[in-house]
């Protein structure tokens, strides 16, 4: 039951294909941002127009034939609309073309799933980081299975955070990964630090850290900025653990890529008898494989949606997905 996904949330357009729970394929072609950030109708032109060589990819790399798939999911959100769209109408344009059912995805939930599903982890919680996102999740019964976030940014995503940082500082290219290689070797330089109780902002600390510039090298500012805003992470993903009682941690999302976040949330499963589960990096950053893999769920759990309910939402919350399987 092979079952494809298109994932256009944000600058990567993904699409891959999924069967029984594998991965058969999963591929991509991503806009390269410039030091202006991200233009959402420059990147749904974008989308729309590599939308065809990428599926043509994605089923020639699973020995597929577009007449094989037994079903289409697409990111429904969050995102930003107009790339959204160009991937909620390719997956609509397949439904009605070759009659078969359609699955808008919550891209929070995928994160999650695909790392889960890959990685066999039993009953996690997960710690989400990426570029708009960084929240600390968890499923709940009540009052219908869902994911609670238990703690989140109050301000912008982490991933956001380093891009920023590095956009102000003038790093080339401006992109948060930029910053971890600067941080390597870096000494630290005393920063705020802002968690409370399961949540956690990044904001003051960016400021903090570009007004540092002055006075201090830029790797001892990105490394300082790195760890502080790390520890606050950790810090907050211990206390849901203890307070939940859980021994395992999903940790996924664009961030999740970063080693040193992997290295310090090791440290810690480790002192409390538990398991850190990381995905490979292509299931970290944003891929079309997640999306098919959720719709493979909602698919098997008997969940409809019709062509008319199937609309993209740019802040469409994980806690608000009712999860079926
Ligand atoms: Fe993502």
């Amino acid at each position: 039951m092979p079952v494809l996904g298109i994932e256009s949330s944000a600058h990567t357009l993904g699409i891959g294909v999924v069967g029984s729970g594998k991965v058969l394929s999963n591929e991509k072609e991503m806009y390269r941002i410039t030091d202006k950030g991200i233009i959402p109708a420059r990147v749904a032109d974008f989308h729309s127009e590599n939308v065809r060589t990428v599926l043509d990819r994605a089923l020639s790399s699973a020995k597929l034939e577009i007449e094989d798939i037994d079903a289409v999911g697409y990111t429904k959100g969050p995102g930003l609309g107009p790339c959204l769209r160009i991937g909620q109408l390719a997956a609509r344009a397949i439904s009605e073309r070759y009659k078969i059912p359609i699955f808008p995805v919550n891209h929070a939930v995928a994160h999650v799933e695909v790392t889960k599903s890959l990685c066999r982890a039993k009953d996690p919680i997960a710690l989400y980081v990426s570029g708009g996102n960084s929240q600390i999740i968890g499923l709940e019964a009540k009052p219908y299975k869902h994911y609670h976030i238990y703690g989140e940014t109050l301000d912008i995503g982490v991933g956001n955070m380093f891009d920023s940082f590095a956009r102000e500082a003038k790093l080339n290219p401006a992109w948060g990964s930029t910053v971890a290689k600067e941080a390597v070797g870096g000494s630290y330089v005393q920063m705020p630090y802002t968690v409370k109780g399961m949540d956690f902002t990044f904001t003051g600390i960016m400021t903090n850290a570009l007004g540092l510039l002055k006075g201090n090298s830029l790797r001892d500012v990105a490394y300082s900025l790195q760890e502080t805003s790390f520890s606050m992470l950790c810090e907050a993903t211990e206390r849901a653990l203890l307070l939940l009682g859980k021994k395992e941690l999903v940790l996924c999302g664009g961030v999740a890529q970063s080693a040193r976040l992997q290295q310090m949330l090791s440290a810690m499963m480790r002192a409390r008898r538990g398991r850190l589960f990381v995905a490979d990096n292509q299931f970290n950053a944003d891929n079309g494989a997640m999306i098919a893999l959720v719709a493979e769920k909602m698919l098997r759990s008997g969940e409809k949606a019709s062509l008319d309910s199937c609309d993209v939402e740019q802040r469409y919350r994980i806690d608000k997905v009712n999860i079926a399987w």
